[in-house]
């Protein structure tokens, strides 16, 4: 069962759950996504589920706007690929973007949307504009989905000192 952050439903039960699934089935299922569970994200989430919450919510908003919903909800699960921990640097805030992009040509057919997707998705800390309103989609949900997942760590973190000071 997976739920995107804030969401009522679970991928699985949700309105749209077939188009959702149909639409990111491979990408979900596949080893090199799955491996995203082992890595912290944001302090507190996986870096899967973030990516879970980005598709989740681009898919939805492209769809509402008539964009194409299935190339975003596919890029979206693959914006954050990589599988290391490094230091949130500008470097690693610039340098990204292009790696998730390499590990997801090695594993994935990706479309000209979904490959500007995943590599503009931090424009514009990182330089090249966007090409495609999906790109536009998903590079706006990835920065409100992390500054939602940064405020549940200061969230989590104030519980925890209020407690230690009791
Ligand atoms: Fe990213
Ligand atoms: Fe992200």
């Amino acid at each position: 069962m997976s739920r995107a952050i804030g969401s009522r439903y679970t991928v699985e039960t949700s309105p749209q759950a077939v188009e959702y699934l149909t639409a990111v089935e491979d990408v979900l299922d596949s080893e090199e996504v799955q491996d995203l569970k082992y890595f912290a994200h944001h302090h507190s989430t996986t870096r899967f589920q973030h990516c879970l919450n980005v598709s989740y919510y681009s898919f939805l908003l492209c769809r509402k706007l008539g964009f194409d919903a299935r190339q975003a909800a596919r890029a979206g699960m693959l914006h954050d690929l990589y599988h290391s921990s490094p230091k949130c640097t500008k470097e690693h805030l610039r340098n990204h973007p292009r790696i998730a992009l390499e590990n997801a040509r090695n594993n994935f057919d990706l479309s000209d949307v979904e490959e500007d997707v995943i590599l503009k998705h931090m424009w514009p800390i990182r330089k090249g504009r966007p090409s495609y309103p999906e790109s536009y989609v998903v590079m706006f949900t990835d920065k409100y989905i992390a500054l939602i997942e940064y405020c549940a760590y200061i969230k989590q973190s104030a519980k925890h000192t209020i407690k230690k000071h009791k």
